[in-house]
């Protein structure tokens, strides 16, 4: 981008314009950027190196770029593959981004995403290879939970891309083949506003309506099978859970793999949904240990009680982890939130222990931040196992680590989320 950005002449695209593009490089959430007479292109459906004619399909007034699909490949990619499903395709189906690329080269693009966010917001170089889910052979019917949304005549399907809209969709190549065999795609679904549709590790799926006529959604069991541990885990329908099949054993056995704890030692295990790294952690801690799990959904809290009773190690508080550390919260929720906040009382959470050896943090999307950076930080553990699901976060919240004498050890990313541009990391910080 030029220097002086007041006086650049830009393209005046509007949408639906076409225009044709040089596609450069991949950027994080799927699409690559390009240019058009000094104007920033987001192309969706495109590749690297490729040249192609867009259809602009975002043009907001004072914003510095537009967003396109492309419409037609002029000079295709050597990683350009016929996409295996009929609706990963410009104005239909929003959720795979890689469809049209090769399973290897999407791994590889997914890489160049992780190693990006490091250099740009950690200020480091990472070495990191995106590695295969075990048992995924060509990233096709992973997806054990989907949520379909109800067109207005009550037909199941998945949204557009950036819009509300439904594709009606008579499949969905992704989703794992018991979610389909329900007829979930065939159903008239008037009055739900969404069908959830869960296959757990075994057995039948689940169908769930949204919402509910139920009071409370079913649950489910999940097996996890690692390489040390063996578990079975109650889980809500509508709760957090990996999606792909082989997600929750690899990422078990990496963070134990990582922080290596050790019998009597003290760990954290933050954002812990239903206890699968607490489960993990008790076990490897042993009677003579402590770990203390923090989770804010009163339906995972429940579940993790059971999940977690045969580890008397295991305490599961139900909190939000900057509650549990007294620490304001990050409110999204303007002034009324603020007033709110400034009236509650900041208190510790009397059960969080004051110093840990190991910690593993896996928070949302937002990542953890710098407040509870800080917080794990004074509990001076000797490892901390981050799992995150946007390394765009994994690598602000790295920067907030290193700052504070923590350093990145390691890290692997995991093609949990095949043809979609979603990656998986776990990373290794130590003092
Ligand atoms: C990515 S999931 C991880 C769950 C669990 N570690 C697992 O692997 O199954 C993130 C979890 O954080 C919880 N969560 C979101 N915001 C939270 C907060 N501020 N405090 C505590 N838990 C939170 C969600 O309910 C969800 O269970």
């Amino acid at each position: 981008m030029s220097a002086d950005r007041s006086t650049e002449v830009q393209a005046d695209l509007r949408v639906g314009d076409e225009v044709e593009v040089e596609v450069g490089p991949i950027a994080h959430g799927g699409f690559c950027i390009a240019r058009h007479e000094g104007r920033v292109v987001f192309v969706r459906h495109a590749l690297p190196g490729e040249r192609v004619r867009v259809r602009v399909t975002e043009a907001r007034e004072g914003q510095r770029f537009v967003r396109a699909d492309c419409v037609e490949v002029l000079e295709a990619s050597e990683h350009r593959v016929t996409a295996p499903c009929p609706y990963a395709a410009p104005g239909l189906c929003g959720g795979c981004d890689f469809q049209h690329v090769g399973l290897p080269h999407q791994r590889e693009l997914k890489a160049t995403v992780v190693r990006e966010q490091f250099s740009r917001l950690a200020r480091l170089d990472v070495d990191v290879a995106v590695e295969p889910v075990p048992g995924d052979h060509d990233g096709l019917g992973w997806r054990t939970r989907v949520e379909f949304a109800v067109d207005e005549v009550g037909r199941a399907g998945l949204r557009q891309h950036r819009s509300h809209d439904v594709v009606p969709v008579d499949t969905c190549l992704i989703a794992d083949e018991r979610i389909l065999a329900t007829g979930v795609l065939r159903g008239h679904w008037d009055g739900e506003d969404a069908v959830d549709v869960v296959a757990p590790s075994q057995g039948e799926a689940v169908v769930v309506r949204v919402p509910s006529g139920e009071a409370e959604a079913p649950t489910v069991v999940e097996h996890v099978e690692g390489s040390s541990f063996v578990a079975d885990f109650e889980v809500g329908a509508r709760g957090f859970w990996q999606v792909h099949p082989g997600a929750a054993a690899t990422f078990v056995d990496t963070v134990l793999g990582m922080l290596a704890p050790r019998d009597g030692e003290t760990a954290l295990d933050l954002y812990s949904g239903v206890g699968l790294f607490a489960a993990a952690l008790g076990r490897a801690v042993g009677p003579d240990g402590k770990v203390v799990a923090v989770e804010s959904d009163p339906g995972a809290v429940a579940a993790a009680a059971g999940n977690l009773a045969k580890y008397p190690s295991v305490l599961a508080i139900r909190a939000r982890v900057d509650d549990a550390f007294g620490v304001p919260r990050a409110s999204k929720s303007g002034p009324n939130g603020r007033r709110a906040q400034r009236s509650r009382k900041l208190r510790r959470h009397p059960l969080l222990p004051l110093s840990a050896d190991v910690v593993v943090l896996d928070p949302p999307r937002t990542g953890a931040g710098k407040d509870i950076v800080a917080q794990l930080v004074r509990l001076s553990p000797r490892a901390i196992a981050y799992v995150a699901c946007d390394p765009a976060a994994l690598a602000r919240d790295t920067a907030y680590l290193k700052e504070s004498g923590y350093e990145l050890r390691e890290v692997r990313a995991f093609d949990a989320f095949p043809m979609t541009h979603h990656v998986e990391c776990v990373a290794l910080f130590e003092r």
